[in-house]
């Protein structure tokens, strides 16, 4: 188990290009892996997640290859795993592959590690239930998940009860192997990358609001058998694409910069699709200067740099329907909340608790080690602004989680002191160079 020492800082200043985007690489794998040719994506997410989904898209068939700067995916139609597949730390591999393979001819099983064995599944297979899916859940809730496959998948009108993309997907992904339309509504916009790639691999999606249908490409496994179905029906094509920088790991070096008035911080390349953004309104509203000089679009994806200067934050009330847009970020929000004018509050946020850990406890833990005042709720947590006094070094246990190590690495820059962030390597799990890049931009 590694440990990571961080020592207070001065400013944070320089340029730096982030880690594709890990949901944006887990959909372009996997649909590269589902179509029919030899598909180059570069910029590909080096986060342990990712490669989870690779490996996955491996042993069902795809040829897949990691190159320095793209990985190539070579798919010929999906063929059973003779050993269960393994999704690692990963939710969205899990519960977006649970929606591919149910649509296949053969049976699957899909396992993770201990995190992601205790968060619940039953949200994904239940849907997929309705749709004609055979799926075995330990406790009817949690991996391993045992997919039966070989069943015509049908279409069915899915109203979400969550806020989530990756059961939105999920659905989504199914839909692509079922028997007609399959129409899913979800309560609040979430993340599109879904519907974007799946457009981009030549999927027929139609949108209209929060909306969206997905025409079925017939058959088991999508290969065009049986009665009613023309050998003419699309495939999915393979394609050559660029995966924007993250912006949620974007935010943790704004989070950074924030923090000191003499910082100048150049992010460059990163996705700024307007389902991820809400996080950008969110510290702008609390006062951090940021500006995002140039965009460009790349495969239905937006993309621009971001410009960070120091700034004095205000802090506030997160909550309602700004929490499904905001979810992996509030981590660093709540470990801001320390160093600003009125505190951090954070409402009906429950959703926290069942993620790579319960980070509602892991932050509001963490943060009293630091010296912070901290009021934990039930969904969420009240953190006190700077008046209750400054953070000072503490021994920080991240729970094997990426993101409330890598938050408690950002705080511990304006802190008294020398801060040791235990099983520091969590953080590959998104940004394998987080540290390095953290201590490179750091001044002190
Ligand atoms: C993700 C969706 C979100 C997010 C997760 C990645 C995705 O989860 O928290 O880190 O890539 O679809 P939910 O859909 O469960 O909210």
């Amino acid at each position: 188990m590694s440990k990571e020492k961080i020592k207070p800082a001065k400013s944070i200043n320089g340029g730096i290009e982030l880690p594709g985007d890990k949901s944006i690489s887990h959909r372009y794998a996997m649909l590269a892996g589902l179509a029919e040719g030899i598909s180059e994506l570069r910029h590909f997410s080096a986060a342990a997640d990712c490669h989870s989904t690779l490996a996955c898209m491996k042993a069902l068939g795809a040829d897949v290859k990691v190159e320095k700067d793209f990985v190539r995916v070579t798919g010929h139609g999906l063929r059973e795993s003779k050993r269960a597949l393994d999704a690692g730390n990963s939710g969205t591999t899990m519960r977006l592959l649970a929606g591919i393979l149910a649509g296949q001819t053969f049976a699957s099983k899909l396992t993770g590690d201990a995190s992601l064995q205790k968060r619940p599944m039953k949200r994904v297979v239940g849907p997929l239930r309705e749709m004609g899916a055979q799926i075995h859940a330990r406790e009817d809730n949690f991996a391993p998940l045992e997919i039966r496959g070989g069943r015509r998948l049908k279409a069915i009108d899915y109203a979400m009860p969550m806020a989530s993309a990756q059961v939105k997907s999920a659905v989504l992904l199914a839909g692509l192997f079922a028997d007609g339309v399959t129409t899913v509504t979800e309560p609040a916009r979430t993340r599109d990358h879904t519907e974007l790639a799946l457009e981009e691999f030549g999927a027929k999606i139609e949108r209209h609001g929060r909306t969206t249908k997905i025409h079925g490409l017939g058959g088991v496994g999508g290969q065009n058998v049986g009665p009613g179905f023309s050998l003419a029906s699309p495939r999915l094509q393979a394609r050559s694409l660029d995966v924007p920088g993250d912006l949620s790991s974007a935010v943790f070096f704004i989070a950074a910069a924030s923090l000191f008035p003499e910082s100048t911080l150049l992010i460059h390349n990163v996705g700024l699709n307007p389902t991820r953004t809400a996080i950008l309104d969110v510290l702008l509203s609390m006062g951090a200067a940021i500006s995002t000089p140039q965009l460009r679009s790349a495969h239905g994806e937006i993309v621009g740099d971001l410009a960070v200067t120091g700034t004095s934050l205000w802090g506030g009330v997160i909550e309602g329907g700004t929490i499904p847009l905001v979810i992996d970020e509030l981590p660093m929000l709540a470990a801001l909340g320390p160093y600003t004018e009125q505190g951090i509050e954070i409402r009906d946020a429950q959703e926290l608790r069942v993620k790579e850990s319960d980070r509602i406890a892991a932050l509001a833990e963490n943060l009293r080690r630091m010296g912070a005042q901290v009021e934990e709720r039930p969904d969420g947590l009240k953190v006190s602004g700077r008046s209750a006094g400054k953070l000072h070094a503490a021994e920080i246990d991240p729970r094997g989680d990426h993101r409330i190590a890598m938050a408690f690495a950002v705080a511990a820059l304006g802190a008294e002191g020398v801060t040791v962030i235990r099983d520091a390597e969590c953080a590959a799990v998104s940004f394998p160079t987080f540290y390095a890049e953290l201590k490179r931009l750091a001044e002190r």
